[in-house]
Parts: structure tokens; sequence; C-alpha cells
């Protein structure tokens, strides 16, 4: 067959020297017969799963589906790890070795005989680090999102992963809630395989390969525990065989118009402001030009047609259930590109007119009756953020989007923790809390601490929101009114690191306006007398990152990975 002469694989498996030798040979130690190599297309299965990354503690079985899936096509399946992410236990945040596991993803495919790849990911990073990694290669690819959990179930009550830690934690403060109801609640919340399932950042990942056009129509909402689930992973498998004898490259997909169909869906589900430096990180692998004033400019006036928790009410068990993400990719059909094409060879209007009901409207809205008038991220510029910051207006109190305040700094996020919840604090809920050091090299690797508890004492007096200002992430199963990834960042001198306790602070959503009121000669002053913080590390992977890692306003990946280096190697092992 033709494919032999074209498929990248035949310079490893079609070889009748002693290379060809040494590349069959020992992968027929797996049992694999003599027709396997005969130049079918070989995929790469790119496997996130790990026991310490929960999120993705099922994906075994994930993989055994793809690869049935792409055996039935006649392509020869072949399965790899790559560096699994998980948001819950890795220390100090996941998104340090967001960057690290792409340069995983991409070496792994280059260096090996893969022709097409499936990746397989759930939890919040291993979705745009794989998605980098095999973007800086170019193959064709296709992403199985491992899907959310089960709605959580306590007392009688939905909740949800994440948003619901935040309303515990608030609650055992207050005394609403014992430790053995909170402990009861961690089983009910955490009830089966798969990531949050609220609109977190694993849940706005997985919209977002599919608004991408990355996955097979449907795939993102259906829950782990689905059968469903695993069809998708079988179908999967059967097209990424047919994308390869397309050459149905990732390049062909990832398109300036694909992304800007991304910011527009990512509005409209309420996704997590985690999506916007994802995404430019994603362009940045592309040489797609995309800016952070994109998001606002093409996302902030979308109405939000998704009602999910953090911004809402329901789960995405529900969204499901309701009909999924080609019922908001038709509502929306009007304001996407319609000229992009997905992993099916089709167009969004295509893959989804024909399976687009909603059967729920109270979870799915219509643009006729929106859940909110307008639910994009906003970018805020300014004296505190000349490069930019971003605020996700569905998550905040209306009432604070124009507010001056007094800073209450936060010089550390040890400082924080000493001082928030002492009665001395000298704070009310007019104030502004400001949180320094917590960027991508302040850290390091920009943690999700931007979503700072309240002081206990206001919590008790039923205080429930306040403006919070900081060069850290949210996560996106948090809420409330923060200002986040404020660039340039505090570590490396950005205004941010300049402000004192008392100086007034003016944030003005609608004027997208975030200011320092303290005069410039004063904040030169200020300038001149900054000490820069000691590196976080000088040694190992945390030293490269602190020197190579781009602002937040860039997508915070390391300089020298942006771009692709393609697919091809010249040269062999032996
Ligand atoms: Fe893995 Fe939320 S902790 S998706
Ligand atoms: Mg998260």
């Amino acid at each position: 067959m033709s494919d032999q002469q074209k498929l990248r694989s035949h310079d490893w498996f079609g070889r009748k020297d002693k290379d060809g030798i040494i590349y069959r040979s020992w992968m027929k130690n797996q049992g694999m017969p003599n027709d396997l190599f005969d130049g079918r297309p070989v995929i790469g299965i790119c496997n996130t799963f790990s026991e310490l990354t929960p999120c993705n503690a099922h994906f075994r079985e994930h993989a055994e589906m793809v690869k049935r899936g792409v055996l039935e096509a006649g392509g020869f399946p072949l399965e790899f790890p790559v560096m699994s992410l998980g948001e819950t236990l890795l220390k100090p945040t996941a998104m340090l070795f967001r960057n690290l596991a792409s340069m995983d993803t991409e070496e792994s495919i280059r260096g090996n005989p893969i022709d097409g790849v499936v990746l397989l990911t759930g939890c919040d990073k291993t979705t745009p680090s794989t998605v980098m990694g095999a973007a800086s290669v170019g193959l064709p690819t296709i992403v199985v999102p491992g899907g959310p959990m089960l709605n959580g179930k306590y007392k009688g009550q939905e909740i949800g992963s994440g948003t619901h830690v935040w309303k515990f934690d608030e609650d055992m403060k207050t005394g609403k809630m014992t430790a053995e109801d909170c402990e009861f609640a961690e089983s009910c919340m955490s009830r089966s395989i798969g990531h949050c399932m609220t609109m977190g950042t694993a849940s706005t990942m997985a919209c977002m390969v599919e608004s991408l056009g990355l996955t097979l129509p449907g795939a993102a909402a259906i829950p782990a525990a689905d059968s469903r689930k695993k069809q998708m992973a079988q179908l999967s498998g059967r097209r990424i065989v047919e994308m390869v004898r397309e050459n149905l490259t990732i390049d062909k997909i990832l398109t300036r118009e694909a992304f800007e169909n991304a910011i527009v869906v990512n509005a409209a589900v309420g996704g997590s402001s985690n999506f916007i430096i994802h995404l430019l990180a994603i362009a940045g692998r592309m040489g797609v030009p995309l800016a952070l004033e994109d998001f606002d400019t093409i996302g902030s006036k979308i109405p939000m047609l998704l009602n999910l928790m953090p911004s809402g009410k329901y789960l995405m068990e529900d969204f499901y259930y309701a009909g999924g993400l080609p019922v908001i990719l038709n509502e929306l059909k009007d304001h996407l590109h319609k000229k992009v094409v997905t992993v099916t060879g089709k167009n969004h209007h295509e893959n989804v007119r024909e399976n687009c009901s909603c059967y729920n409207e109270q979870v799915i809205g219509t643009l006729a009756s929106p859940f909110m008038p307008e639910a994009g991220c906003v970018v805020l510029k300014g004296n505190l953020a000349l490069n930019g910051a971003v605020m996700k207006p569905s998550a905040a109190t209306p009432a604070l989007m124009k507010h001056r305040g007094r800073a209450v700094v936060f010089e550390s996020i040890e400082d924080y923790h000493a001082r928030i919840d002492s009665p001395d604090l000298d704070i009310d809920e007019s104030c502004v809390m400001v949180l320094k050091y917590v960027g991508p090299v302040g850290y390091p690797g920009m943690a999700e601490v931007g979503n700072m508890a309240l002081p206990k004492k206001l919590l008790q007096k039923g205080v429930t929101d306040m403006v919070r200002i900081s060069d850290g992430r949210m996560s996106g199963t948090a809420y409330g009114t923060v200002v986040l990834h404020v660039s340039p960042e505090s570590a490396i001198g950005g205004t941010l690191a300049l402000v004192q306790n008392g100086d007034m602070i003016e944030l003005d959503v609608e004027e997208r306006r975030l200011h320092l009121d303290v005069s410039e000669e004063a904040l030169s002053a200020r300038r001149a007398a900054w000490v820069a913080p000691t590196p976080a590390a000088s040694r190992g992977y945390v030293s490269l990152y602190i020197k190579h890692v781009l602002g937040a306003d860039k997508g915070a990946d390391l300089d020298f990975l942006q771009g692709s280096s393609g697919s091809t190697v010249t040269r062999d092992s032996h």
C-alpha cells in the first residue's frame, strides 16, 4: 500500500537493514506479529494515567478502548506514558510543571515511530501540556477527554468539586459545619472516577479541545463513569487511523479561527480564567498570533449559556444529559467561524446539526434567554498591570465591579496565612486584598492562590466577597471578585511589587481599568528601593523555568518552547 512510502513510521519499521531489525525485533518481545509492521498507521496513545492524578486514574481502560478502535481501523496502537500532572497533590503547583510535561509529550512523539497520536487527558494541566507538546510536533492528533466525575451528593444536596471545598472551608470557620461532617462530605464530593465535575479548569479544558475541533463531537461532557465515554474512546481510536490516511494534521485544525471559536465557547460555558493562559500557550506553539486582549474583544460580550458551578447551579453530569457542548455550538453558530475543520474532517456546524437538541433549559440556555448577558473574561489594564490582568465577571459580585479601596498587602503567601485570621488585622470589607510574589517566577509556577479566603472576622460578619488582586491564578472551581494574572508580575519588578498598605486602588471593570493611586514620583522612589527576591531555585528544572518563563500575558510557556520543530528526525539511534 502506498502508505508504506508516506508514513513516518516506515523509517523505523519498514527498513530492510540492521536498524530495521533493531526497530522491529525488540517490539516483537511484546508478542506483535510481522504484519503489524507492514506500513499500517502507527498510533501513539499518550497516556497521562497516574494514581497520583486521581482524575486520570481510570485511563488504562480508556487506552484499551482506543486500542480496540485503532485495530478495527487497521492501525497499530502503541500506548506510552508521559508525565502526569495532578492538581490536588502536586506541590508547589501543577502549573510549574505544565511546560515540562509538554516537553515530555513532544519529544516522546517525535522520537518514536508514531504517525498519529491520541491524547488521553483529564485533570487540568494534562490537557494543555499534551496539546502543547503535540502541537510542537504537528502530526494528526485527537484528544479523548477523560470525563468528569458524577455529581457530588451530600445530605440531599448537589455538591461540586472544588467549589464546595471553598464553601466548606468557610462553613468550618464560621462554625456551620463540623469536622466530622466535612470528612463525610469529602467522600460525597468525589464519588466516582473522573475529573472535577464543576466548570473548573478540567471541564473548561475538555470544552476547549472540543471547541478547537480536537475531539469527536460531544466528547467533552460525557461523565467518566458513563459507558458512552468508552464508546467515545473507541471511536476516537478508529478516527485517528483515518486522520493519518487523510493527513489531517493538527496545524490544519488549530488555525486562528479555531482559537477564536474556542474563546467564544469558553465565554458561553462560563469557563475558567485558566483557559486564557493555556490557550495562549497552545497558540504560541502553533505560531498563531493571539493576544491577551483578544479574549476580551472576542469573548467578553458573549452571553452565558450554561448554568454550571461555580458561576451557576448545575454540574457536568447535568450538562451531558441536557445535550452537552453540541447544543452550545449550535446555539452559537452565528458567532463561530464556519470554515474550520475539526478532527472529523468537517466543521462544527456539519458535526452537530443533527444532534443538538437541548433536553434541559435550566442547564443550557439560549441566546434569547441566557443566564447572564455577558460572560467572558475581561482584560484589565492600568499602572498596576501594564501588560494586563484578567477577571471573570461571571464569578464576581456586580457591586464590586467598580470599586475604590484601601490596599491590605500580603508580601508572600506565608505572610497571608500568618496574618489573615488575626483579630488585629486592619481590614474591612471595603479594602482591597493584595497578594504579591505568586506569579510564574515568584511562587514559582503561578499557583492557584489568587482567590484568597476572606479574613475570618469578616466572614463571621457575613461578608461574602471582597476585591482581591494578585499575580497568581485562581482555581477554575473558585469564585469572587478576583483580579488575576497581573503582569508584569511582582517578582520581576512589576508595579504590584510596589503596592504598600494604605495605598488606594481603583478597579473599574466597565472601563477595564486597574489603577494604583500613587504618584509616578512616589512609585519611582519605591522602584529604586525595591530589592528583587532571591530566585526560588538555583538548579534543576525549576531554575530553568524561572530563567525562561514568559509572562502570564503570553501564556507562561518557556520562551524556547514557542513554535514547532516538526516531526522530522534525521539520525538513527545506532
Ligand atoms: Fe483534577 Fe480538578 S483536581 S480536575
Ligand atoms: Mg483546578
